[in-house]
């Protein structure tokens, strides 16, 4: 079996791959990834020499190479995470957006199509459905209508609508996944845990957009992955399956939590200007999920715990990134702090 994954290079598709090339030993994982500044290699050095795992770099938008790799390999699967996924990059530069995740989405469709995949999971997100209000008794169902809010939950919404047309028009067998926020090894340090604690463990400010009391529902990257491989084998044909574990949490609660384990002062915290268009709460009801049989295995504050303690065991990942390119992006997202 030949199971294509693309941007395993980044945080979640790169667990996903490690996740399915230990897990599978008998099939083909094929990682194909841009390695943008938010896709790296070195992650994999596990399992890089591995005889089930093949990387190969490409952009999901370039459709003649897109094109012969798929009529080349003849993949059975896809699983599609390469997207540019950060909010606030999406707020300063929407193009690469669209680019990305929405013509490179309709690349891989047309691809898919061409050779019959037997399946295409297109991993989304729960910020298509826009936010909810502070009723800890509302949730995203499936059938909550799509209302995203930044140009980022817009294209991802518009990369869904294509994956459904797709499956409505041409009968590609497929599944959509919209998982709440994750958290874990390898997360990308400018998304708020991981920045939160590179700096924190360097002293420095960590910056809370307005108040703190947004709320983001946080799921482990691996009961995600397990979420996925379970939709994969077992998703009913055109389904759409939110993935949440009921973790909700301020920001504000999240940075302290941090902090404290961390031993440091809560004197870090400084709030700054607050995210344009800024989500205010995100709340998963994962139902139709679990009655596939998927229950998450981490608790949330031991899963943030051990995510601390890898962060702090695993500085050779995080800080060969933020001593690069990052820096630039810091200060252009939050001035000189
Ligand atoms: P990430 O930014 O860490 O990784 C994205 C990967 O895609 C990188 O390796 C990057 O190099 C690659 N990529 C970007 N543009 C590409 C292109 N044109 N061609 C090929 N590869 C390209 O993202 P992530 O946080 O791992 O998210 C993965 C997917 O999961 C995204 O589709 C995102 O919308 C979705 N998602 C993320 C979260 C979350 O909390 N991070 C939650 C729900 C859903
Ligand atoms: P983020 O990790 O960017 O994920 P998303 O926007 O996809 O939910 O942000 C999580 C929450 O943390 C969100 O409400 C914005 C907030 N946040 C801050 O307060 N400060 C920061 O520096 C960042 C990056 C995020």
């Amino acid at each position: 079996m030949k199971i294509l994954v693309t941007g395993g290079a980044g945080f979640i598709g790169g667990n996903f791959v490690q996740y399915m090339v230990n897990k599978y030993p008998e099939h083909m994982i094929y990682n194909l990834d841009l390695l943008t500044y938010a896709g790296d290699l070195t992650k994999h050095r596990d399992i890089e020499h591995d005889e089930n795992y093949r990387f190969v770099k490409a952009d999901i938008a370039d459709r003649a190479t897109i094109m012969e790799l798929f009529e080349t390999e003849q993949f059975d699967y896809v699983v599609h995470f390469a997207a540019e996924s950060h909010v606030d990059r999406s707020i300063t530069e929407p193009e690469i957006f669209i680019q990305t995740n929405v013509l490179g989405t309709q690349v891989l469709l047309d691809a898919a199509k061409a050779i019959n995949v037997k399946k295409f999971v297109h991993v989304s997100t729960d910020e298509v459905y826009g936010d909810l209000d502070f009723d800890p008794t509302t949730f995203f169902t499936e059938d909550t209508p799509l209302a995203p809010n930044s140009p980022y939950s817009a294209s991802k919404a518009s990369s869904d609508l294509l994956v459904r047309a797709y499956h409505e028009t041409y009968g590609l067998p497929m599944n959509i996944t919209r998982c709440s926020n994750n958290y874990g090894p390898f997360h990308f340090p400018e998304k708020l845990i991981p920045l939160t604690i590179s700096r924190v463990l360097a002293d420095q400010k960590v910056p809370v957009y307005g108040n703190g009391a947004n709320v983001r529902d946080w799921l482990h990257v691996l009961d995600h992955c397990a979420a996925i491989d379970l939709v994969l084998h077992k998703g009913e044909n055109g389904e759409v399956y939110n993935v949440g574990g009921h973790n909700e949490r301020t920001n504000l609660e999240i940075v302290k939590t941090i902090i404290a384990q961390l031993g440091k002062s809560e004197d870090l915290i400084e709030f700054v200007t607050d995210r344009l268009g800024h989500d205010l709460r995100y709340a998963i009801d994962p139902t139709k999920l679990e009655a596939l049989g998927w229950q998450p295995t981490y608790n949330f504050d031991t899963g943030i715990e051990q995510t601390i303690e890898w962060y702090l065991e695993n500085k050779w990942w995080w800080e060969n990134i933020i001593s690069g390119e990052y820096q630039q992006y810091f200060e252009k997202q939050y001035g000189n702090r």
